[in-house]
């Protein structure tokens, strides 16, 4: 890590990521906490609105490094980051982090077009692509919802898998792409081994003493059944996601946990372990 403390605007900031990552960065750094609520929620946070200029500039007073959260349900943020990006490093920001995902690579639509960008943008820069979160059998995501109330994961997958990770190790890695010694490259999160969701029912069930079953469908019968909380596009491209991985497109590991935060990925029996009351342990 460098001996200066950076100020660094983290987006997102309210977010699963963002919450984890400001408790690892505060210790580095002088942290700005940044969201359309942050300003409400988070001690010394500010409104950070994405397609609202206004609210940019009071966000990048003294910063020199910024990592960057896409906005939600937003389907082409292409302009509104590349824009943002534009105006950080011409108030003096260096260092760029965003995060992306690893189903989203450079060569496609979208976040993939600030991908392909941010190198001639940013002085130093970094993409972070996290595989699937462990985070998302807890809290209030749809899996999380479904295995809560019904002890099931209902996926599209059938027996295709990816390598999780720990959305702590995501942050990890943040920190260090945030403080550390530039990387200047693509970055792929995973964790250390990769599961189907036949795996993760199994892991669940033994370290929490409740059955749990993944319930295989098909991309339409899931998007379907995802259209009323995420609408019909999102729902679809959701469900979409699950056939590519069932067709094995995202299911090998990487060491990056390792090589960029210095320490291993957890894994998922870790996380269930200290997730267990969240995840309805019966001992
Ligand atoms: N879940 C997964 O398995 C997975 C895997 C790989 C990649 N990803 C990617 O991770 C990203 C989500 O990360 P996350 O789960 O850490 O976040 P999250 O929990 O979904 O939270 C989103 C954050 O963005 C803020 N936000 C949303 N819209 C905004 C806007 N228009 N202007 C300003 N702030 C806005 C929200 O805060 P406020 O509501 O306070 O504004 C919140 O802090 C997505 O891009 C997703 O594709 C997810």
């Amino acid at each position: 890590m460098t001996s200066d403390r950076e100020r660094v605007l983290v987006t997102g900031a309210t977010g699963t990521t963002g919450r984890l990552l400001l408790r690892g960065l505060a210790l580095h750094a002088d942290v700005v906490p940044a969201s359309r609520t942050a300003d409400r929620s988070v001690p010394s946070g500010v409104r950070f609105v994405w397609g609202e200029p206004q609210t940019y500039v009071q966000a990048l007073a003294g910063v020199s490094a910024v990592y960057l959260v896409p906005p939600t349900g937003v389907p082409d943020p292409a302009g509104l980051i590349t824009e943002f990006v534009r105006l950080a490093t011409d108030r003096g920001v260096r260092r760029v982090v965003l995060h992306g995902a690893q189903s989203i690579s450079s060569s496609d639509p979208g976040l993939g077009a600030v991908q392909r960008a941010l190198p001639s943008l940013a002085p130093e820069w970094a993409v972070l692509r996290p595989s699937w979160f462990m985070q998302n059998l807890v809290g209030d995501h749809h899996l999380a919802r479904t295995l809560r109330e019904e002890s099931v994961l209902r996926t599209a997958t059938a027996k295709g898998r990816v390598a999780f990770v720990d959305v702590e190790d995501l942050a990890a890695v943040g920190v260090a792409a945030l403080v550390g010694g530039r990387l200047d490259r693509e970055v792929v999160v995973t964790g250390p081994e990769a599961l189907g969701y036949d795996e993760v029912a199994a892991v669940l069930s033994s370290e929490t003493g409740r059955k749990v079953r993944h319930v295989s469908v098909d991309e339409d019968s899931l998007a379907a059944s995802l259209a009323p909380a995420f609408g019909p596009a999102f729902g679809r491209l959701l469900a979409g996601m699950d056939t590519r991985i069932g067709a094995g497109e995202w299911n090998d590991p990487t060491d990056e946990v390792l090589r960029v935060a210095g320490r291993p990925p957890a894994t998922l029996r870790d996380f269930v372990r200290r997730h267990a009351s969240e995840l309805g342990a019966s001992r």
